[in-house]
């Protein structure tokens, strides 16, 4: 057990905020290459909590702590746990971590179990190295299907803006249960030097400010979207610590393609010893974690790669998609993630359309709700069918181009207020989360949307706020200032009674 003259010493300089227990330590400037975490902190990355390999919900709910040091063998870390304060840490559980040969820096990447957590409950964990306490914080299990949650969803976040830094700190401010980033997690080749810079010391940042962000991705479950910038270039002579995503995430491995040179997988360029090392650091999650999903609450999660290596009109990929939605049949809710929305008003990537291929699947397996990012505004959709109509060739795709046409069926009664029930799915548009914002003329000025758009928020950064409760569920999206621009409310009937519009 470590002893409890680390814990004191640490306990004493830490900041408790929203529920929230942080170490506070000095902030140093971040570098590519050197620890981010500040030359006297042990980390290169300061501990962080993913779900792990766990799509379905437990009786106790496990977590996995992550985190990378300086590239040690002969240190020894341990981590434990415990329920709440009035608990004895459970036995320390000691890891040596896995090296990690990425050229002209070498770490140590650590991805550790906490085990036998309460659904829904807040936990507390210490990390020790050499026997000393160096980092303790307070997370939060996945809940269980009887018990409420809040999530958050931003995205093109990972830009190193101050105004990412002053969303991530209003979204502290709200106090989600986890965290949704709907791609370009970071800018602007996915590598690993760019989470360090970029991400990590503002989603995990020591203090929250709207100057620094905020402590929150250690003490709460995040997941994340492949974006056309987390895929970067996959050329390994360009960018050799690319593709971090397949080592800095830790998410359920249920996904489609189990590995790599498969169609609809991200194909590696380099030299071949340089692309068989990167696979052998990646090989337990690329290509499967591009795809991914898992239960939450009474809801289903499914987050999918939209990048335009991906073909979604794949026979392969949509039956993947129908059984996994198929598959959620007991979930109240069905949330889907990914990068690229199939409508947007925006003039920027307009006509980036290739996920409309997939709103039949997504109708007809009752999703409610899909939100994605790539525009750097806020957009929210009237509840929408939509049929793509392939071309002459049997296509869907236009030359040149992935707009995509179709026949629309839009619901114009639902207002989120007086009608609750949209007859449809609701598309969202939460990129404003700290890259340039698109388009800020086009806020208030409907006669440059699209006929189903129903909100347009673009000359301010922000991010998507959710509470569900049983059948209930209100989403707000909130300014990095705190402000309210948009709420709505959705039900649905309790299960035995009338049936949904979007039939399940
Ligand atoms: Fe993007």
């Amino acid at each position: 057990m470590p002893p409890t003259i680390g814990l004191a010493r640490l306990l004493a300089g830490t900041l408790v905020l929203g529920g929230i227990v942080a170490a506070v330590r000095p902030t140093v400037p971040p570098s590519a290459q050197l620890p981010a975490a500040g030359p006297a902190s042990p980390f290169i990355v300061e501990p962080y909590l993913q779900l792990g390999d766990v799509p379905k919900l437990a009786p106790s709910e496990p977590v996995r702590v992550l985190w990378q040091t300086a590239n040690e063998p002969g240190a020894k870390w341990s981590v434990d746990v415990r329920q709440d304060g009035r608990e004895p840490w459970r036995p320390a559980v000691t890891v040596s971590g896995r090296a990690i040969a990425q050229p002209g820096a070498p770490y140590r990447l650590f991805n550790v179990p906490l085990t036998r957590l309460r659904p829904g409950a807040e936990f507390e964990y210490r990390v020790s190295k050499d026997g000393v306490v160096v980092f303790t914080a307070r997370g939060k299990a996945r809940a269980a299907a009887d018990q409420p949650f809040h999530f958050v969803v931003t995205g093109d976040t990972g830009a190193d803006t101050a105004q990412e830094r002053r969303v991530v700190y209003q979204i502290s401010r709200v106090q989600p249960d986890f965290l949704t980033i709907a791609g370009d997690l970071v800018y602007s080749a996915g590598r690993m030097s760019e989470y360090r810079q970029k991400y990590f010391p503002i989603y995990n940042a020591a203090v929250a400010s709207p100057e620094t962000g905020a402590p929150l991705i250690r003490s709460r479950l995040s997941f994340g979207a492949l974006g056309n910038h987390d895929a970067g270039s996959g050329d390994l002579e360009r960018d050799p610590d690319g593709q971090a995503y397949y080592l800095n995430w830790a998410l359920p491995l249920n996904g489609p393609y189990p590995q790599a040179n498969l169609p609809n997988t991200q194909p590696l360029k380099g030299l071949p010893a340089a692309v068989t090392a990167h696979l052998a650091a990646i090989r337990s999650t690329f290509p499967r974690m591009a795809n991914y999903s898992f239960d939450y609450g009474n809801s289903h999660w499914t987050f999918l790669a939209s990048n335009v290596y991906v073909d979604w009109s794949d026979a392969y990929l949509r039956n993947w998609l129908a059984r996994d939605l198929a598959a959620a049949r007991d979930a109240t809710w069905k949330f889907v993630v990914f990068h690229h929305p199939p409508f947007n008003s925006s003039r920027a990537h307009f006509n980036e359309q290739q996920m409309r291929v997939i709103t039949d699947v997504l109708e007809y397996r009752g999703v409610d709700v899909v939100f994605a990012g790539h525009v750097h505004n806020y957009q929210r959709t009237r509840p929408l069918r939509f049929l793509a109509k392939p071309g002459a060739d049997r296509t869907f795709k236009a030359a040149g181009s992935n707009a995509i046409e179709g026949d629309f069926q839009i619901d114009r009664t639902f207002d989120g207020s007086t009608d609750t029930t949209p007859d449809g799915v609701l598309y969202i548009v939460t990129g404003a989360g700290g890259a340039g914002a698109y388009d800020p003329d086009q806020t208030d000025n409907q006669p440059t949307w699209q006929p189903y758009t129903m909100k347009f928020v673009s000359d301010l950064y922000s991010f998507t706020t959710v509470d569900v409760n049983g059948t209930n569920l209100t989403l707000k999206q909130i300014s990095e200032t705190g402000e309210e621009v948009d709420r709505i409310v959705v039900t649905k009937p309790p299960r035995g009674g009338p049936a949904t519009a979007a039939a399940r």
